[in-house]
């Protein structure tokens, strides 16, 4: 059975814990795991600039003993001649095993995997949502938080335009035990359709604030986003919003013993680069994951196809 991941839901919460559990698993046995996609391939389409998503994926099918096609700009291929995503999806389908997508329009994956006659994986679909980045998000925090229970979650940043926030959220309410901190300024607030879906309709306990500093002692996750500068309408607005939020020392001290650090990166500003050191940052570890993550997803997918 042919299936696509577009949204984090289109995992349930047990599907979620065995994808972290064969990631576990590969980073014990990387061997064990060497020759599994032989003779597969995985076609990588970006619409829109990446280098950590894309090679993650990339890095992800070598790493199972797959091949992959890639294309990487999307001023060289069809979509410039007008091509639709819906064609460009069935075309690709005769090429490849599997297909990660990243486009700059919200629902351009869906439309894909409507079409393709393999599985789609959304990368990143405009300021909507970003499955995969979730998966490397959610088995950061489980190793180095041990669970997800009790957890106080800051986000801080673009919650608006960031599709890895979005995903997160949506994520991790289903884990129950939870509570959000949502730290951006009043323009770059959390969109009310996650707020609707992801948290009112499930009593999760949440609150809004500017001020990144006076919630700093609360935290047991800080998640970090830079200003999504390419969805803004205008340089002005990008300008005085971009430096919004800065972690640094300072504000570090104020924090948990045991605070961890994210970021889906690219990082701008909004990380001082005086954080790498500090023990509680993890967003460098959080790229590790991503590939493991990438790899179980690969696995699952192509496995399920081929039943
Ligand atoms: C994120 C994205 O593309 O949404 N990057 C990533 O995939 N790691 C975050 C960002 O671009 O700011």
């Amino acid at each position: 059975m042919r299936r696509s991941v577009i949204d984090i839901s289109d995992l349930s919460p047990a599907e979620l814990e065995a994808l972290m559990d064969t990631a576990e698993d590969i980073i014990a046995h990387p061997a064990a795991y060497a020759e599994s996609c032989r003779g597969k391939k995985l076609a990588t389409l970006f619409f829109e600039p990446s280098t950590r998503t894309r090679m993650s994926f990339e890095a992800a099918m070598y790493e199972l003993g797959g091949n992959v096609l890639s294309m990487t700009d999307a001023a060289s291929s069809s979509a410039a001649k007008g091509e639709s995503v819906a064609d460009t999806a069935r075309v690709i389908s005769c090429y490849a095993d599997i297909i990660a997508m990243r486009h700059p329009k919200e629902g351009a994956a869906l439309v894909a995997a409507n079409n393709a006659t393999v599985p789609v994986i959304n990368a990143g679909d405009g300021g909507h949502c970003h499955p995969t980045q979730t998966l490397a998000d959610l088995l950061t925090i489980r190793r180095e938080k041990g669970g997800f229970s009790g957890l106080t979650v800051g986000l801080c940043g673009d919650l608006k335009f960031g599709r890895t926030v979005h995903s997160l959220v949506n994520a991790l309410s289903r884990y129950g035990d939870i509570r959000f901190v949502l730290i951006s300024p009043e323009e770059l607030k959390l969109p009310s359709y996650v707020k609707e879906d992801a948290l009112k309709s499930k009593g999760i306990p949440y609150r809004q604030t500017e001020r990144l500093e006076e919630v700093m002692p609360d935290l047991d996750v800080l998640y970090m986003t830079r200003v999504q500068k390419e969805r803004f309408f205008n340089e002005e607005d990008y300008l005085r919003l971009k430096d919004s939020y800065i972690l640094d020392p300072a504000k570090m001290a104020a924090a948990k013993e045991d605070l961890i650090v994210m970021h889906p990166l690219p990082r701008v500003n909004e990380i001082s680069v005086a954080v790498d050191r500090d023990p509680r940052a993890c967003y460098f570890k959080q790229v590790l994951y991503g590939k493991y993550m990438r790899m179980a997803l690969i696995l699952k997918l192509l496995g399920e196809a081929a039943s």
